[in-house]
């Protein structure tokens, strides 16, 4: 099985030495992918992201990849600094405040006319905007009810191109297809599992994340818009590496670690649900290509149907599936 110039559309490659023993987990096998922001501080000036892209590039070394840089969205951004910094970008990213790891920064509120200026000069500059889409109600709802803003935005700024970050339900699938300018990302976990698997029998701290996965029916619904590779979704694995100690903790931080295997569990899922090799090629690449404009080295990955027993850790990261076996493994990658 082959797959052309994957592209990992939300990737968590943090910095300093986390960069450092992580950045090639994707690299290897990943074209390119959107850099999310939420360092500490975040990213949030042309200086700060000219210079993460340069620490991401050495920590690649000589992987052939590209990191699609983002900023943290802020409301004063205007049009002369969107400007300014638009050829290191390829997206803003949005957090409400406080809602997941290092948003403390984020948006409250969400008064459209507080965030015209900065919304209507990306929409003119075709800067894409990427959304954390949750509100601080009830764990299990946060997402369904963040689906009002964004129609609200959609509609409030119809030229902007609006990505629904990671969703996780029916409601994001399903509004999707009402307005033109909403786009989704998905992950890999939150196509394999609900609620039940984090929470139903023993906890288990390396599947948390945010948005928390949630019911086999909104699992389906994200199922079958992936293996169709719906024309407005993309992969984003949310791949989010915290340290052991940080995951198996009393206070747990959010985010489950599968860049090293997204690639063969995606084709292991694909297979099993009887998807073709065509809609897994858009679905990983080239759904992006389109949506985003982008032009990503060019790459080959070759996949065998081989057993892979997935390491107990990556430099003290636990990944999805630690010490078991996965279906698939990476023959080759031909640059
Ligand atoms: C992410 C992280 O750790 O940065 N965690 C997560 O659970 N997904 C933040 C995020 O994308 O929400
Ligand atoms: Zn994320």
């Amino acid at each position: 099985m082959q797959l052309t110039a994957p592209l990992d559309m939300h990737l968590h490659l943090r910095d300093g030495e986390m960069l450092e023993n992580i950045a090639k987990s994707s690299a290897h096998t990943f074209s390119g992918a959107i850099i999310m922001p939420n360092l500490v501080p975040p990213v949030s000036t042309k200086e700060e992201v000219v210079a993460y892209k340069e620490r991401i590039m050495k920590a690649v070394g000589d992987e052939t990849f590209t990191p699609y840089m983002t900023l943290f969205f802020k409301p004063s951004y205007d049009k002369s600094f969107l400007e300014s910094v638009k050829d290191e970008i390829t997206a803003i990213k949005l957090y409400p405040a406080g809602i997941t790891t290092n948003s403390e920064g984020g948006v409250s509120g969400f008064d459209v006319e507080e965030l015209r200026p900065a919304l209507t000069a990306m929409a003119e500059l075709n800067i894409p905007l990427c959304v954390h889409g949750e509100t601080n109600g009830f764990v299990m709802d946060r997402e369904a009810e963040f689906v009002s803003i964004y129609e609200k935005l959609a509609t409030a700024f119809p030229k902007l191109k609006i990505i629904m970050e990671h969703i996780t339900t029916k409601e994001s699938v399903q509004a999707l297809d009402k307005y033109e300018n909403l786009y989704a990302t998905i992950t890999l976990h939150h196509l394999l599992i609900t609620l039940d698997d984090v929470a139903g029998g023993m906890l288990q701290p390396h599947l948390f994340c945010k948005p928390i996965a949630k019911r086999p029916e909104d699992r389906s619904a994200l199922l079958k818009v992936a293996l169709e590779a719906h024309p407005k979704v993309m992969f984003g694995s949310d791949s989010a590496p915290h340290p052991r100690h940080a995951k198996e903790a009393c206070g747990c931080a959010a985010g489950v670690f599968t860049a090293p295997i997204a690639l063969q569990v995606l084709a292991e899922l694909f297979e099993k649900e009887n998807a073709s090799l065509e809609n897994l090629q858009a679905f990983v690449s080239d759904n992006a290509h389109r949506i985003y404009a982008v032009t990503p080295p060019k790459k080959t990955i070759i996949l065998e149907k081989r057993s892979f027993k997935v390491p107990s850790d990556y430099n003290g990261v636990v990944p999805m599936y630690a010490d078991e076996e996965i279906a698939y493994s990476i023959k080759e990658v031909q640059k």
